[in-house]
């Protein structure tokens, strides 16, 4: 995991090496390297400022860093123009923290917001936010406002909003903050059906251990059309063959603390990764 070797587009969605970045005199991420693989699935764990929204904005192109070098979906996220990363975005899917709904649109008009702006034919355009909708189940809130919805529903729709435009890879900041055990999981179970049935390759930052462990030991079945647990060690590597992977990397002072898979994770003696496991209890 991990590895030495260089990695390009050919392999990597993302790629992150040596970026750096610092507000107000203040490193918020230092030398931070590690990539991510089609269909993979990264879970950015980190305590509040420990720069994850930060990380994604850069990996958006929201943000340019003050050194290092980014490429996703095989493009130079800082050297690119204003214009290019207009281009670039489209093919990026971004659920921003809080969900950042339009208050005034409806859910309709908020999840078919950029393909009315690339100019997409109206008769595709509500058959595409039709799809994402049913997708997240929310196709019955097609004409409510934000503020008719509670907190997982919000979230939800960010998420359709986020796939409308069918990215090749999506950026989710804190899914499940604010809200609910209960709901989280259905975040959870919803992002697992993402993955598993859609292939999505997607970098979560989260401060939750629960979600890294939600994500890696479920996956959704097909057959059985719901949410099952990843059995046991070997029951894990079987399904690995048509599941993807699912690996943490904790932040900690702007440099990666821990990199790794479930297993890893629970037999790993990092102390600063065990303050997470214990307050997850
Ligand atoms: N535009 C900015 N100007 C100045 N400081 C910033 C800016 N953006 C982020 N920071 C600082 O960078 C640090 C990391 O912020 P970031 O929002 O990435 O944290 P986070 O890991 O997403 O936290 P949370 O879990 O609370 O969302 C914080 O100290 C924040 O104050
Ligand atoms: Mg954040």
């Amino acid at each position: 995991m991990g590895g030495a070797m260089p990695l390009t587009s050919e392999s990597a969605v993302v790629v992150f090496e040596k970026v750096r970045i610092a507000f107000d005199g203040r490193e918020v991420l230092r030398d931070l390297s590690f990539s991510l693989r089609k269909g993979e699935t990264k879970i950015l764990l980190g305590e509040t400022g420990a720069g994850k929204t930060v990380l994604l904005k850069l990996a958006a192109g929201l943000i340019r860093p003050d050194a290092g070098r980014i490429e996703v979906v095989g493009k130079d996220v800082v050297e690119m123009s204003e214009r290019e990363l207009l281009t670039f975005r489209s093919r990026i899917g971004f659920v921003f923290q809080e969900g950042a709904l339009f208050d005034s649109l409806t859910v309709r008009d908020n999840v078919a917001f950029r393909l009315r702006e690339e100019r997409t034919p109206d008769e595709e355009i509500e058959q595409r936010v039709r799809e994402a909708l049913r997708f997240v189940e929310m196709e019955d809130s097609v004409d409510k406002f934000p503020a008719d919805l509670s907190g997982g529903m919000r979230r939800r729709v960010s998420i359709a909003r986020a796939l409308v435009g069918k990215p090749e890879v999506v950026f989710y900041d804190s899914p499940t903050a604010g809200l609910d055990p209960v709901t989280s999981q259905t975040i959870i179970a919803l992002l697992l059906r993402l993955r598993d049935l859609q292939g999505v390759t997607s970098l979560l930052a989260t401060h939750r251990v629960q979600d890294f462990f939600g994500m890696a030991s479920f996956r959704f079945d097909k057959e059985q059309n719901k949410v099952v647990a990843n059995a046991s060690e070997s029951d894990a590597r079987q399904s690995n063959a048509s599941s993807t992977p699912t690996n943490v990397l904790l932040l900690r002072d702007g440099a990666p603390e821990f990199e790794g898979d479930a297993q890893a994770v629970l037999k790993s003696k990092d102390p600063y990764l065990n303050e997470f496991l214990v307050s997850a209890r």
